[in-house]
């Protein structure tokens, strides 16, 4: 039944990196962040999910074991929300954890051992996503716990994506690819150049596991939440697209900044995220931090990022023959963030902003030589 699911790598929007389990984290925000993907050109730019995270449930399950939304959060209960995101034309997610509890140190109640009802109850709601956390798992295996839950899923007939979030833990990526359709790779990002970089290069060694329905989950995006410069965030969205990663917007779209919006919405970077072919990007080469990490098309092009790890501009440069252009008198390079074309005989090179990055689309090109020629360009 997973079958088909997230043949690209699944967008849309998740609360827990703006809100965690304050109050804002209710009924009005996740209705709110429906309309202005519809609004603002989000879901026509290919977000879909609308997703809730951790502390939507009442502490305690009802006398039929069933969970209880909690009513000052969801005063109108999940069904309803469901029904506004879906009327949309948007998809709609929840959470729970593979333990006795969630993760939130309130205990709400977790889905080890009430698989098939948990399961059956979000797809009477409408549920199109579970994220299944490992928090207070009881030290059950792993693999015991997850297959279950994708069994219970599965039972239910109705077709649920699902993230499997352990953070690494077990090596997900040796066996969850029959397991759920997107896998975390490491712990909890949080809105900080460290713990994006960090993050960045735990995934970027595990290129090989994913693919069309299987994918790296390097964990949410931070973008618009504050804690970065727009040039660090156009990093991070740049690397997460490279890495086909899943886009799931981490801020509260109500307050963002046009930045932001900017970023999230810029159509060449997510379309190279979305590339059907769905290959992770991979490290071509990496010395005193200037990374570039290329991505192989299906049109045979490549997305080339130009790294910067320091707190310095830095000329990063590679070649059309490193990141496995076949031969030819030239190509054509396109700035996905510039929004400009070049020309280059095989060199591709830009200085590059102290945590910037330079992406580039690079193809083969009949008429490459009637553009400009490219010249050493910084982000901004
Ligand atoms: C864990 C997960 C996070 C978030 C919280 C919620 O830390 O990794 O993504 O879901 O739990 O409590």
């Amino acid at each position: 039944l997973g079958e088909g699911l997230a043949p690209t790598p699944p967008m849309g929007f998740n609360n827990w990196n703006s809100t965690h389990c304050r109050a804002e984290f209710n009924e009005a925000m996740v209705k709110g962040i429906a309309d202005i993907f519809v609004a603002k050109g989000l879901k026509e730019a290919g977000y879909e999910y609308v997703n809730l995270d951790d502390c939507w449930a009442l502490p305690q399950r009802d006398a039929n074991g069933k969970l209880v939304p909690d009513p000052a959060r969801f005063p109108s209960g999940i069904k309803a929300v469901a029904d506004y995101v879906h009327a949309k034309g948007l998809k709609f997610g929840i959470y729970t954890s593979a333990g006795t509890k969630t993760c939130n140190a309130a205990g709400f109640p977790g889905g080890l051992g009430h698989e098939y009802s948990d399961a059956r109850q979000f797809a009477d709601w409408g549920v199109d996503y579970l994220k299944y956390d490992n928090c207070n798992n009881q030290g059950v295996d792993a693999k015991l716990r997850y297959n279950t839950m994708r069994d219970a899923l599965n039972a239910t007939g109705r077709a649920i994506v699902y993230s499997i979030c352990e953070w690494g833990e077990n090596q997900p990526w040796e066996w969850a690819a029959d397991v759920g359709q997107l896998w975390r790779t490491t712990g909890d990002i949080s809105d900080n150049w460290g713990s994006m970089l960090s993050i960045m290069k735990r995934n970027l060694p595990l290129a090989q596991y994913a693919g069309p329905g299987h994918w790296n989950d390097p964990d949410m995006l931070e973008v618009g939440n504050g804690g970065m410069t727009d040039t660090e965030y156009r990093s991070h969205f740049s690397m997460w697209s490279v890495m086909a990663a899943p886009l799931l917007i981490g801020s509260d779209l109500r307050k963002a900044p046009a930045s932001a919006f900017e970023i999230l919405g810029n159509r060449e970077v997510i379309a190279v995220d979305q590339d059907p072919l769905g290959k992770q990007g991979t490290v071509i080469s990496s010395e005193g931090g200037r990374w570039v990490v290329a991505k192989e098309m299906r049109d045979g092009s490549r997305a080339v990022a130009l790294f910067n790890e320091s707190g310095s501009p830095q000329r990063i440069a590679t070649t059309a023959k490193a990141v496995g252009l076949p031969d030819a008198p030239g190509y054509r390079l396109r700035d996905l963030w510039q929004h400009t074309d070049a020309n280059t005989a095989g060199t591709i090179s830009a200085t590059v902003p102290a945590h910037g990055t330079v992406l580039v689309r690079v193809s083969r090109d009949r008429d490459w030589a009637l553009l400009p020629p490219a010249v050493e360009v910084s982000a901004d």
